[in-house]
């Protein structure tokens, strides 16, 4: 009997997820598998409704439907609520369980490059919906201020109000300084534009861009360029997957398995 796995979304054919949980279950010496569920949107609520009658055991959600998705189920974690956005289901005895593993890869990502965000001046670019979790995150690990910068300022006064930050006008982005900035929005991919040019990532010593494709994008490059310590966006992908599996399996992956399936996603 082979468990099925999925990640849900629209677009997904080119997610890199079925990487790293195909892999992983291989060497956790699981019989599962992990596919991609391209789900339009008018799909969804049908889609949704058939994960049990499926006897699907566990899903990734990602954009758009990480909001969307949480009317459906049956629990949702502390976190998650919090959060406002759940990326992993899993399903037990037949309940929809939401979980929110995203911070846990912003932070472990921090962390597995020897990076302390305690006490730091972050700023953040963007404000949707993976911007809330790296606020989250930044915010449990007691950053000494996080200012948002967003196109839509809204959004920004929204996100700083709900986690306790600054929010700062998109047209005063290139007077951003700090110590640690993330890029959150979806400015460079499969592109070479960037929200900031290299006279911002001069005044930063650690830049972190969430888009992974391409994994060197021009913000990074700038960054790298100016000194920065810069950390790509297939690291987020890669650690909240791995606490993906660990949710769905409730087993942990040793080192050199950890090492295989990255060295696999870097591929
Ligand atoms: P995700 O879940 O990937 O964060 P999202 O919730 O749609 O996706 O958020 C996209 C983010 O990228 C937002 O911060 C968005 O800014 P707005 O809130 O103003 O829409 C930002 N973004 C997208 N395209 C942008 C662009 N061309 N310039 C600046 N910001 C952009």
């Amino acid at each position: 009997m082979y468990d099925v796995y999925g990640v849900i979304g629209y677009p997904v054919k080119h997610s890199l997820s079925p990487v790293i949980h195909n892999l992983g279950f291989k060497l956790l010496g699981l019989k599962s598998v992990y596919g991609t569920f391209e789900v339009s949107p008018e799909n969804f609520e049908q889609a949704v409704i058939g994960i049990k009658a499926l006897g699907i055991q566990g899903l990734s959600v990602t954009v758009p439907y990480k909001e969307r998705i949480m009317k459906y189920l049956d629990e949702i974690d502390k976190t998650s609520s919090e959060i406002g956005a759940v990326n992993t289901v899993v399903v037990e005895e037949g309940r929809l369980l939401g979980f929110n593993t995203d911070w846990i890869g912003v932070l472990r990502a921090f962390e597995e490059n020897g990076i302390t965000l305690k006490g730091k001046q972050v700023v953040v670019i963007g404000a949707g919906g993976a911007a809330k979790a790296v606020v989250y995150a930044v915010k449990k690990a007691e950053a000494k201020e996080i200012v948002i910068y967003n196109r839509t300022y809204q959004k920004a006064v929204e996100l700083a109000q709900k986690f306790g930050g600054v929010p700062k006008p998109w047209d005063e982005l290139n007077k951003a300084e700090g110590e640690i900035i993330i890029q959150t929005t979806s400015v460079g991919l499969n592109s070479k534009e960037s929200v900031v040019g290299p006279e911002v990532l001069l005044r930063f010593k650690v830049a972190m861009d969430l888009v992974y494709s391409p994994l060197k994008t021009t913000f990074l490059t700038y960054a790298e360029e100016k000194g920065c310590k810069v950390i790509d966006g297939l690291q987020m992908l890669f650690y909240q997957g791995i606490e993906q599996l660990r949710l769905w399996t409730k087993k942990s992956l040793s080192q050199e398995s950890l090492s295989i399936i990255q060295k696999e996603l870097y591929a």
